[in-house]
């Protein structure tokens, strides 16, 4: 995708990162390896057309947030994707959320925050102890990221010949 602001990042260990390659690359084939770390790439969900094309009926105005956001069809894929791997990594990852367990980086777009937060609450249905209102069966989760001219993340970027 052209000018792609399309990555999100996230990362779980039960241990430090640091120990993880050295752990997996000294450990002798003959020793049981074990999950130590897992790092994910993925894009976001769903969006709206980033732009119309010429004597398009369907100009900005159509779509419910404009251009270029993610739709509800998006947010549940991320939904969907945060259960599928809350099922992966049982036993490994906690069932509640921890901190020190997790952490989300997104590019800075609405339409890759709104992914990362669909996908924690996915990922992270809220349990009774986390629960801070009965009625609603989700928790804040942070998403972090920085402004897209400081971003030196993995963008995924298609590149064009011109
Ligand atoms: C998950 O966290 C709880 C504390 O919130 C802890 O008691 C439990 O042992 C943890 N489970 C795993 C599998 O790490
Ligand atoms: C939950 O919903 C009920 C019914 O609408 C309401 O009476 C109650 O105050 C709500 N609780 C909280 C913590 O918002």
């Amino acid at each position: 995708m052209a000018g792609g602001p399309s990555s999100l990042c996230c990362c779980w260990g039960a241990q430090l990162p640091l120990l993880v390659g050295r752990g997996l690359l000294v450990v002798p084939p003959t020793q049981a390896r074990s999950l130590r770390f897992v790092t994910l790439l993925y894009r976001h969900g769903d969006r709206s057309p980033v732009k119309a094309y010429p004597k398009d009926p369907y100009q900005e105005g159509e779509w419910p947030q404009g251009f270029g956001q993610l739709t509800k069809e998006g947010m549940l894929q991320h939904w969907e994707l945060g259960q599928a791997l809350r099922l992966r990594y049982q036993g490994f990852l906690n069932a509640s959320y921890h901190r020190e367990e997790v952490f989300v980086r997104s590019t800075d777009f609405d339409r890759t925050l709104m992914s990362a937060e669909a996908n924690l609450a996915g990922l992270f249905p809220v349990e009774g102890a986390q629960s801070f209102n009965p009625n609603i069966t989700w928790q804040p989760i942070p998403v972090h990221t920085v402004p897209e001219a400081q971003d030196k993340g993995p963008t995924v970027t298609a590149h064009r010949s011109s």
